[in-house]
């Protein structure tokens, strides 16, 4: 597989998409936005660069123009700007030195406890804030609303990564952020002008043959398109000198293989009920 050196024809961003040609009948005209969603790749250095003023409220407005679960808006964000609290969240994240380097850190939440206060103001009971669907839709929430921050800084010319890695110690993070009880980080971003001395690659995809199923879902006809993959992946962690045991089948079944593979994470049901959330 040869990597397109400047992905901006439509052919050429499907084409690193996937690893390979990707042809199909498109009865419509391009556009920008297709352009930015198809670019994305995360980016893990960058400048230091300080972002222009507004930003932060642009990518907020952008977030808060996502989709919500019957408008319930039970997603928060913290906004991270001060070095030292970036140093600290990165060390929370095992070390990850691109959270420090970006000017600005997002962090998710899963916010109940703006409706708990609503309704308790209220006299009102709150009982479905504490079944795991309640949470759940929390989750989805803050998801929908990050990825279109992402995508709104990626339009600007910026680049992101999200970090899960948030969740490896979340009470920690909790203490870092001042979150009151019912409240999760689920993830962080982050934004920044990516460092042009380190370059990031499209990452391919597994083709379309594996995810997307026409009328009912088929998991046997998956293999071959995952077989494929695992060729075009391992010559991905190659080219852009990855240091990636064998090819995504690999990598993918090391990271579920056991309990410990989930690192902290495996212990997030009591961390949550730490955390306030019941999870019924
Ligand atoms: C919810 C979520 C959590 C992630 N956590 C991390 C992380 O902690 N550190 C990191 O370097 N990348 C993280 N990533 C980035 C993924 O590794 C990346 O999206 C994936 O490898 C695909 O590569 P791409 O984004 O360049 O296409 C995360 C992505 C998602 C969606």
């Amino acid at each position: 597989m040869t990597l397109t050196k400047d992905p901006v024809t439509p052919t050429a961003l499907l084409h690193d998409r996937y690893g390979t040609a990707f042809d199909f009948i498109f009865d419509n005209a391009w556009n920008s936005s297709l352009t930015t969603l198809l670019s994305h790749c995360s980016i893990r250095a960058y400048l230091s660069k300080p972002l222009p003023s507004g930003t932060l409220q642009l990518l907020v407005a952008a977030a808060q123009s996502a989709a919500s679960s019957s408008n319930l808006q039970t997603w928060s964000v913290v906004a991270v700007e001060d070095p030292a609290r970036k140093e600290r969240l990165s060390q929370l994240a095992g070390g990850q030195a691109h959270i420090q380097q970006a000017p600005l850190f997002l962090v998710w939440l899963a916010d109940l406890a703006r409706l708990q206060q609503v309704t308790e103001q209220r006299g009102l009971p709150h009982e479905g804030l504490e079944y795991l669907e309640t949470f759940l839709t929390a989750a989805i929430d803050a998801s929908l609303a990050a990825q279109n921050a992402a995508i709104a800084a990626e339009s600007l010319g910026l680049g992101t990564v999200y970090i899960g890695a948030m969740r490896n110690r979340p009470e920690d993070v909790a203490a870092e952020l001042g979150l009151p009880p019912h409240v999760f980080a689920v993830f962080g971003l982050c934004v920044g002008y990516a460092d042009p001395a380190k370059p990031a690659a499209i990452k391919p995809r597994l083709s379309q043959e594996a995810v997307l199923h026409r009328e009912q879902y088929s998991l046997d006809a998956q293999l071959p398109a995952i077989a494929d993959y695992d060729t075009i992946m391992k010559a991905f962690y190659t080219e852009q000198n990855m240091t990636v045991e064998g090819n995504w089948s690999q990598h993918s079944s090391d990271r579920i293989a056991s309990a410990e593979a989930l690192r902290n994470r495996a212990n997030l049901r009591n961390i949550l009920n730490n955390l306030g959330f019941q999870l019924r």
